[in-house]
């Protein structure tokens, strides 16, 4: 890899998937899979942050009709995943049983729905013995759930981590993605025990996605802790397995637009899954000009599968954020932790790039500009940074 500051990343064994051409790497037959199912961080939409309880089958087809028409579909995001609350009990064969009156169509009819939208679907349940709303868990039913689920033409699967004290967590989920193996369909497996048993060390030949901290919440606060917690782990993230910082709080009302901004830039920098969990069927077009930027998406899903880092951090609430990216580009989030506007700065040496002239892109303005950095401290790219908010740019290092 060109860019120097990453080469000892590329070395270590976990970013071996990151050849750069979007080609399946070499590894076990885990390891083929999980890339096939998740070669970018998985985008999509979850009922969890917006809605919680109240889901039903009228609330999952108008979320379904909203990401085509909103355009979020187009925009890249796939999933559709219904979180928890949608099962009541099971039936005397074992099978899990959705509630009658919220989906009185029966899950399968809702699956097809989704599928005919061009979108793919999903389902929320837990490792252990009841969900986190205590609705029935899958502990010792793996098999007829995942049997079951297949049937239904679900493609991605949460497993949270509630009642499941007393489990061990790898051997649990390990046994879920046998179960899940063991049925016709490719089915994504999302782990969600909150970084409690270091998902980082067996959770990337287990599932495609792990969170790696408790729950956001819809708050500036909540988004800086999970950034730090969530940075941490970069080197573990790469194609078919992925970091999760949890799911996007962008457009439910309790961050400014410019936090939320900085809160989506900051998600594709991390090369994080990015699930939607505001109301698409009545987003103003700020919010959904934030989740559809294409430029930004591109950084999240780029083939190289790095996630990116903090790469310079002032004590004064200035920080570099970056991210190589498989052109030879580098994404920088220039971020701001202050309630005021400041100056923020990036030497080309900063990201690894040599000096010289490079190609700048505002991936939030569209501005196109060109910007020579020689190495001297005066040469550096400088601009102005709002409180709380971000200059994200794509830094393009011009031959010769
Ligand atoms: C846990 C998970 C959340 C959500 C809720 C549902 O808290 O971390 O993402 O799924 O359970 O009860």
């Amino acid at each position: 890899m060109k860019i120097n500051g990453w080469i000892a990343l590329a070395m270590t064994p976990v970013i071996w998937a990151c050849s750069g051409d979007g080609s399946t790497p070499e590894g076990s037959p885990a390891s083929e899979q999980a890339f096939v199912l998740a070669p970018a961080p998985p985008m999509g939409f979850n009922t969890w942050n917006r809605f919680a309880c109240d889901v039903s089958e009228e609330l999952v087809r108008g979320i379904a009709d909203a990401m085509v028409e909103s355009g979020m579909r187009d925009a890249g995001y796939e999933y559709l995943v219904i979180d928890d609350c949608w099962q009541v009990e099971r039936g005397p064969d074992g099978v899990i049983v959705a509630d009658p009156e919220r989906f009185p169509s029966g899950i399968e009819a809702l699956a097809d729905y989704v599928h005919g939208r061009g979108l793919k679907f999903g389902l929320y349940t837990d490792a252990g013995s009841k969900t986190c709303q205590g609705r029935p868990g899958s502990l010792d039913y793996e098999e007829v759930d995942a049997a079951t689920y297949a049937a239904w033409g679900v493609d991605y699967v949460k497993l949270d981590w509630c009642y499941a004290d007393t489990l061990n967590a790898p051997v649990q989920y390990r046994k879920f993605r046998e179960a899940l193996d063991g049925t016709d369909r490719d089915i994504v497996l999302s782990i969600c025990e909150w970084g409690r048993n270091l998902p980082w060390e067996w959770a990337p030949e287990v599932g495609q996605l792990w969170r790696t901290t408790g729950d956001i919440w819809d708050s500036w606060q909540s988004v800086l802790w999970i950034l730090e917690a969530n940075n941490r782990h970069h080197e573990v993230a790469g194609p078919g397995h992925w970091n999760d910082p949890d799911m996007l709080e962008v457009g439910n009302g309790g961050m400014t637009l410019e936090e939320y901004r900085s809160h989506f830039s900051l998600w594709a920098i991390m090369a994080a899954p990015l699930m939607a969990g505001n109301d698409l069927r009545e987003m103003t077009p700020e919010i959904r000009d934030i989740l559809t930027n294409a430029d930004v998406i591109a950084v999240d899903q780029d083939p190289l599968g790095v996630q990116g880092k903090v790469v310079l951090d002032r004590g004064y609430g200035f920080q570099v954020w970056a991210k190589p990216l498989a052109d030879g580009s580098v994404a920088v989030a220039l971020l701001n932790l202050r309630d005021s506007e400041i100056e923020g700065y990036v030497s080309w040496h900063l990201l690894g790039l040599d000096p010289g002239e490079a190609r700048v892109r505002d991936l939030w303005t569209g501005e196109e500009s060109s910007h020579t950095d020689d190495g001297s401290w005066d040469a550096r790219l400088r601009a102005p940074v709002p409180g709380h908010g971000v200059v994200m740019l794509r830094v393009t290092p011009v031959a010769g």
